[in-house]
């Protein structure tokens, strides 16, 4: 089948040698990227911006089109004023909110959710987007209810404060997540990975443990995970693709204290396009890859096309990237066949 070229609305492309190894596997199949900012030092002004994106640029391959859409870390100190110019400017396409301590590189997120109640007024005012990582952190809280606890505690104040404030609530893994992106209007989005989509807790822990498969929101149950596959089957415009493909390398996976993060970029868009297939939703498929995100943000639909091609196969069980530090990236690694493979559309017809 043929769609339009689709877009990626949630990516990590880290930065240097591992952006040079991964960047090519995004701007192969992506037009456009929304990319994070959770860098180890974040990204919260312009000048930061402006150069990140000057990086990705420079590594982007010459025979790929490829448009870097950068967003901004909020912090409790950020700067409103400096944040809306990035917006109107052009330079920022949406900030990103990270509460404290609940994924890579949130330690600089935000405590108090009220500090940044200015900046959240002034992005309403503007329609400036808010990326949002929906989990909340707390000794109290189980992790694998940091994501409701979150739309129950933050996010529903939130709405109260701001009812026009444009949000994505990114990477959502639970139910309650599908259910209360349906029952708003039109100012919330969400987008779900191929992971969250294919796999649910039991793959990463019921035979042996696959750390490649540990991530933030963690893998939640068959029911979250049949939530997903309802949300993408039904007729929503409001979900969207966004793989939050999150290279590590294999020493900071494989080891005693493992970060959260799976690198799907190699074959993101093969395992939505295999999840669609299964549940019989093919007709869905370009609509949440290629039309639903472009439209919450904005933005135009991308002019050209790529072909999928249904071909059982199982993808090399395991490759890993050398960066130029000599350690190494290991992409999600699969024990399941997958359905589909991707050509580029020469001829663009
Ligand atoms: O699994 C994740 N990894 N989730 C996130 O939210 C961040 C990401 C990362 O940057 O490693
Ligand atoms: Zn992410």
């Amino acid at each position: 089948m043929t769609i339009i070229k689709p877009d990626d609305f949630h990516v990590h492309l880290r930065e240097k040698d591992v952006l040079k190894i991964v960047l090519p596997y995004t701007s192969r199949i992506f037009q456009r990227a929304v990319i994070m900012p959770n860098l180890s030092v974040p990204i919260t002004n312009l000048s930061q911006a402006y150069k990140y994106k000057q990086n990705i640029y420079s590594e982007i391959p010459k025979n790929h089109k490829f448009e870097p859409l950068m967003t901004c870390y909020l912090t409790e100190n950020c700067n409103k004023n400096m944040i809306a110019q990035g917006f109107l400017e052009k330079i920022f396409i949406a900030a990103k909110m990270y509460l404290s301590h609940t994924t890579t590189n949130s330690n600089h997120g935000i405590n108090n959710i009220k500090k940044i109640f200015p900046v959240l007024e002034i992005m309403q005012k503007i329609g400036m987007i808010l990326l949002i990582h929906g989990e909340i952190y707390n000794k109290n809280i189980d992790i694998f209810d940091r994501e409701s606890r979150f739309i129950e505690n933050i996010m529903k104040p939130i709405r109260r404060f701001f009812p026009q404030l444009k949000v994505v609530l990114e990477h959502i893994s639970t139910k309650e997540s599908v259910d209360y992106v349906i029952s708003e209007k039109k100012y919330l989005g969400a987008t779900i990975t191929p992971h969250h989509l294919m796999f649910n807790y039991n793959d990463m822990l019921s035979n042996k443990i696959n750390p490649h498969l540990y991530c933030a929101p963690i893998l939640k149950n068959k029911k979250h995970q049949s939530a997903l596959h309802s949300a993408i089957s039904g007729n929503c415009k409001r979900f969207f693709l966004g793989t939050d493909s999150a290279p590590h390398f294999i020493t900071d996976k494989e080891c005693k204290l493992g970060y959260a993060g799976i690198f799907n970029a190699p074959i993101a868009l093969e395992m939505y396009a295999t999840v669609f297939d299964n549940l019989n939703v093919l007709d869905k498929l370009e609509a949440f890859c290629s039309i639903n995100g472009a439209r919450f943000y904005n933005l135009p639909l991308n002019k050209e096309k790529i072909s999928l091609f249904k071909f059982l196969h199982i993808p090399k069980k395991k490759f890993l990237l050398k960066t130029n530090n000599k350690n190494f990236i290991v992409p999600l690694f699969f024990n399941k066949k997958l359905k589909w493979t991707t050509k580029l559309k020469k001829n663009n017809k």
